[in-house]
C-alpha cells in the first residue's frame, strides 16, 4: 500500500514541518517511517520510505515536493542543453542515505523490503512538464518533435534508475518496484516506440541480481502486454480492469493489485465486499499479490486498512487450507 504512512497520525508527527526530501535524507527517520505502517497493519512486505524524485534531486536537479501537489522542478527540461544538467548518478556518493536506510531496515524488519524507483517515462514527464500534468502535452510534444533527444533523455534516466535500484538491492532490498505511474497516458504504439526500450534496459539490467521485479502504472490496461515484455516478473495494475483479465494480458507474470483506493473510504461492509471481489477475481491465478490499485488516499481511516489486511490474510489462509485439503499433504 503505497503512501500508507500518509493516513497515519504517527507519520504526520514524525514528518513535522520538514520537506519529504529532508526526511528521506535522514536514515533513522526514513527507517522509522517505513516501519510505521508495517507495525500497524501487519502487511507482508515493507516499501522503503523515499520518493521517485530522490535520484534526480540528488544529482542536482533543483526541485520542491509540494504537499498535496507533487514535485515542482525549478528549471524544466526543454532542450539538448538540459541534458548536460543531468549528471551521472552515483548512489554511493550522491545519495548514501538511501542505502543506509535500507541497511537499518533489513536489520529490523521481519518481512521483505521492497526498494523502488520511478520509471524513465514518469521521471521524464516531471522533468519536462516541471510538475504534475493532466495532458502531458509538453512531454508528448518533445517526444514526437525531437525523438533523438527524447531517446537520449530516457536512456540517461534508465541508467540513473538502474544504478539506484542496484544499490538498494546491494544494501539488502529483497524486491524492487518501478513506478511508471503516468505512462497510461500513451497509446500502445507510442509506448512501444518511445518508452519500452528504456524500461527494458532497467528491468533486464536487474536480472542478474535475482530479486523479483514489479512494474506498475495506472490506466495501463491497454499497455499491460508491452509492460510485461519490458521484463518484469510482476505487473501492477489499477482497478480499471479485473485482475484475472490483467493476468491474461501478461502471460507468465504474476499480478499485483487492484482494489480502488477510494473504496477504502466507504463503510466497512462495502469495503469487505469489494475486497472479496478482488480475491474472487484472483482465485486460482498462479501469482497474485493483493494491493491497492494506487496509493492510499490521505483521508483513509487507518482502522479500515488494518481490517483489510486482516481480511486478506484470513481469506488467504482459508484458500490455502482448502487447496491442501484438495491436493493432500
Ligand atoms: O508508502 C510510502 O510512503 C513509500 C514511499 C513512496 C513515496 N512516494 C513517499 C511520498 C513512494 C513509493 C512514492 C512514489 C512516488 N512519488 C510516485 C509513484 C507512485 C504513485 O503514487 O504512482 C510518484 C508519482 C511520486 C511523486 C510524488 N511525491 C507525488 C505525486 C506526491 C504526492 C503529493 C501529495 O502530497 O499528494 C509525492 C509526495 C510523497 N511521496 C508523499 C509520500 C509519503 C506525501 C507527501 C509528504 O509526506 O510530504
Amino acid at each position: 500500500m503505497r503512501q500508507a504512512g500518509r493516513s497515519l497520525p504517527e507519520y504526520r508527527a514524525s514528518r513535522s514541518s520538514g520537506s519529504i526530501l529532508q526526511a528521506v535524507r535522514d536514515p533513522a527517520l526514513a527507517a522509522e517511517i517505513t516501519l510505521q505502517p508495517v507495525r500497524r497493519y501487519g502487511v507482508d512486505a515493507a516499501i522503503l520510505f523515499s520518493d521517485i524524485m530522490v535520484p534526480l534531486a540528488a544529482s542536482g536537479i533543483e526541485m520542491d515536493i509540494v504537499a498535496g501537489k507533487g514535485p515542482i522542478i525549478q528549471t524544466p527540461f526543454r532542450s539538448e542543453r538540459d541534458l548536460a544538467r543531468l549528471g551521472t548518478f552515483h548512489p554511493e556518493t550522491d545519495a548514501p542515505y538511501v542505502a543506509e536506510t535500507v541497511k537499518i531496515l533489513v536489520s529490523e524488519l521481519s518481512v521483505p523490503l521492497i526498494g523502488f524507483a520511478g520509471a524513465p517515462f514518469t521521471l521524464a514527464s516531471y522533468l519536462i512538464e516541471g510538475g504534475p500534468s493532466r495532458s502531458f502535452a509538453l512531454t508528448k510534444t518533445l517526444m514526437r518533435s525531437d525523438p533523438k533527444l527524447w531517446a537520449s533523455l530516457l536512456d540517461r534516466l534508465a541508467d540513473m534508475v538502474l544504478a539506484s535500484l542496484r544499490s538498494q538491492v546491494e544494501a539488502g532490498a529483497a524486491a524492487v518496484q518501478i513506478f511508471d505511474s503516468w505512462v497510461g497516458t500513451l497509446s500502445l504504439r507510442d509506448y512501444k516506440t518511445y518508452v519500452l526500450a528504456a524500461s527494458h534496459k532497467v528491468l533486464t539490467g536487474l536480472q542478474d541480481m535475482g530479486v523479483p521485479r514489479i512494474h506498475f502504472g495506472i490506466g495501463t490496461g491497454e499497455l499491460l502486454g508491452a509492460m510485461a515484455e519490458a521484463g518484469a516478473d510482476v505487473v501492477g495494475v489499477d482497478w480499471r480492469i479485473p485482475i484475472d483479465e490483467a493476468r491474461l494480458r501478461v502471460p507468465g507474470r504474476a499480478v499485483q493489485g487492484n482494489l480502488d483506493p477510494a473504496v477504502c473510504l466507504a463503510p466497512w461492509p462495502i469495503v469487505a465486499s469489494e475486497v472479496r471481489k478482488v480475491l474472487a477475481d484472483a482465485k486460482g491465478l498462479a501469482g497474485h499479490i493483493f494491493n491497492l490499485g494506487h496509493g492510499v488516499l490521505p483521508e483513509t481511516d487507518p482502522g479500515i486498512l488494518a481490517e483489510i489486511v486482516a481480511l486478506v490474510h484470513e481469506e488467504g489462509r482459508a484458500d490455502a487450507e482448502q487447496d491442501s485439503f484438495r491436493t493432500g499433504p
